[in-house]
């Protein structure tokens, strides 16, 4: 299978490239299937509206077009419902993404994870997102993988 045309688009044109600077959460993660990285910051407003989503992904093509979509996908919505993305949703938004990329895009939907809890954590608030999958050593992004390889 080859990438979408939006896929492409998302690649070539990634948006909301780069760090805000005075972010209210950030989040760092790391592949560990193929140790690729992802940074994102957000700003959040009083109440809990992402109002902006920056992103720096050194990584594969895929796993930049879904940080980008994922930057695109969480503004404006509440920090409730961006870390309920999943990575699925990311590649249905791109019109799908290859099953050998899947994983790329746990990047994505776990780095947005880790920056909404940060910013709770700074404002003394309980986590939402519980426990990210890919800092677990024992997952394997390939398990929940339902594609059909083509
Ligand atoms: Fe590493 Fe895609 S191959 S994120």
């Amino acid at each position: 299978m080859i990438y979408s045309e939006k896929v492409m688009d998302h690649f070539n044109n990634p948006r909301n490239v780069g760090v805000i600077s005075d972010a209210d959460g950030s989040g760092e993660v790391g592949n560990p299937v193929c140790g690729d990285i992802m940074k994102i910051t957000i700003k959040v407003n009083d109440d809990d509206t992402i109002a902006d989503a920056k992103f720096q992904t050194l990584g594969c093509g895929a796993a930049i077009a879904t940080s980008s979509m994922v930057t695109e996908l969480v503004k404006g919505k509440k920090i409730q419902d961006a870390v309920r993305i999943s990575k699925r949703d990311v590649a249905d938004e791109l019109d799908g993404l290859p099953a050998a990329k899947m994983h790329c895009s746990v990047l994505a939907t776990d780095g947005l994870k880790v920056a909404v809890d940060d910013y709770l954590k700074k404002h003394g608030r309980e986590p939402l997102s519980g426990v990210i999958k890919s800092a677990d050593p024992n997952y394997n992004p390939h398990e929940d993988e339902d594609e059909e390889e083509d």
